[in-house]
């Protein structure tokens, strides 16, 4: 057998009744070296292992998130690039172009913004929340509350009509479920850019004070094609919505199974400790849990090894954030302790850029739902629940709760 042959295959599997830790093998092969090789789709593909060395390497320029350069190490089958329409924006792009293009929307984001949207956050989850109230038991958390919440917020924020929710979260999530088909992913990715290519034309025939209003009058001024706009519109739209929707409905799972720790934060209201909690079920959950991928451009010796122009490398950020050399007793979720350095959000020039966006509405939700809800529990046994262990995004497909 060559090395290639003995890698093991990457992504991993979860351990059977332990939904909210990284594979197994993950692990051992944390214990085991900073540094080896997987195999991912028959390619043999590098993975940092290691906390440190992750911050180290991510930072580094010689690394490339462009999927088209050799050896970028495919999610799952590569959906092919987008010739015709808008893309998916600027994560799969380098700088130089990738800051000019961040830049334009930096800051509606800016924790100062996000902060004056807080109050109708908190509107938003009451009135969910006095709906849930008054609807039947037992219900959909994920239909009737997760997945409304940063829907609704990233909707008024881009300038995208709610109403079009079903439209959007359907093609999303066919998007991001790596069990579909080429075909059918592309397809869904496709009628996303079609229809924010669109919304587009309109917010450049009738602009108002929204997030793609303000692209639109860069498309004007000649700084950005309304087919880049529409581009950086899907990526908006499926980001802010998809993960945050995942962190609320299995950050809510999590802590039903800890009730020590669901009783900490139903018992307080104070804004520090319920912060502290949101960094440390993003720290625990890392649910963008296929790792993040890059090219190597030139070659990078590190560890004792070199890795080559022309291969690629994974960032498992789950294994990083369950590290023991940077959070003792990693396996242990305790919303005390200070997870604010957990990579989550990712590392270096592609950290997340809704970030502040994601941890407010967050921290409204974890900070508001058990206070008003205190016997919310399970309606369905663990084994019951769906996992999307498929998903590109990692979370629950539903979540039936009563009270
Ligand atoms: C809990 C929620 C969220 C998590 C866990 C999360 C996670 C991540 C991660 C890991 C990356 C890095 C990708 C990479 O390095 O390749 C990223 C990038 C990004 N995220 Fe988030 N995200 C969340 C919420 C949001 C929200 C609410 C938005 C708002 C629109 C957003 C917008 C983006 C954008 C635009 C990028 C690309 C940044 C770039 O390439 O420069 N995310 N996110």
């Amino acid at each position: 057998m060559t090395a290639t042959q003995q890698a093991p295959e990457y992504p991993m599997p979860r351990a059977a009744g332990c939904p909210f830790d990284p594979p197994p093998k993950l692990r051992e092969l944390q214990e085991e070296s900073p540094l080896v090789k997987v195999h991912v789709f028959g390619r043999s593909v590098w993975l940092v292992t290691r906390y440190a060395d992750q911050r180290t390497l991510m930072t580094d320029p010689r690394l490339s998130s462009d999927v088209t350069q050799p050896g970028y190490p495919s999610p799952q089958p590569q959906l092919p690039r987008d010739e015709d329409g808008p893309g998916i924006g600027f994560i799969l792009m380098d700088d130089p172009e990738h800051a000019r293009l961040r830049r334009m929307v930096t800051a509606p984001f800016m924790i100062k913004r996000v902060e004056a949207m807080r109050p109708q956050v908190q509107k938003i989850v009451d009135d969910l929340i006095d709906d849930l109230l008054a609807g039947p038991k037992p219900v959909d958390l994920v239909q009737a509350f997760a997945l409304p919440i940063p829907s609704l917020v990233i909707c008024r924020l881009l300038g995208v009509p709610y109403e079009d929710h079903d439209f959007f979260q359907l093609n999303s999530s066919i998007l991001l479920r790596t069990t579909e088909s080429i075909e059918a992913r592309n397809k869904a990715r496709g009628n996303i850019g079609g229809y924010l290519y669109e919304l587009m034309g309109d917010k450049l025939e009738n602009p108002t004070d929204d997030l793609l209003s303000g692209l639109a009058e860069r498309v004007r001024a000649g700084e950005l094609s309304r087919k880049d706009a529409a581009g950086i519109g899907v990526l908006l739209l499926i980001a802010g919505h998809e993960t945050t929707a995942n962190m609320i409905a299995l950050g809510t799972l999590a802590l039903l199974e800890h009730p020590d720790q669901l009783a900490k934060l139903r018992d307080t209201d104070d804004p520090k400790l319920i912060a502290s909690a949101v960094e440390e079920l993003l720290r625990y959950l890392n649910i963008t849990h296929n790792g993040r991928r890059r090219a190597i451009l030139e070659d990078i010796e590190f560890e004792g090894q070199i890795l080559k122009a022309g291969e690629g490398v994974i960032f498992p950020n789950d294994i990083a954030n369950r590290d023991p050399e940077m959070f003792p007793e990693p396996d242990t979720l305790d919303v005390t302790r200070d997870a604010r350095r957990h990579v989550a959000f990712g590392f270096g020039v592609h950290q997340c850029l809704g970030q502040p966006l994601a941890r407010m509405e967050l921290q409204v939700v974890y900070g508001t739902l058990y206070r008003r809800i205190p016997t919310l529990r399970r309606a369905v046994e663990l084994d019951d629940v769906p996992f999307k262990h498929d998903g590109a995004v990692y979370g629950v497909y539903s979540l039936p709760v009563t009270w």
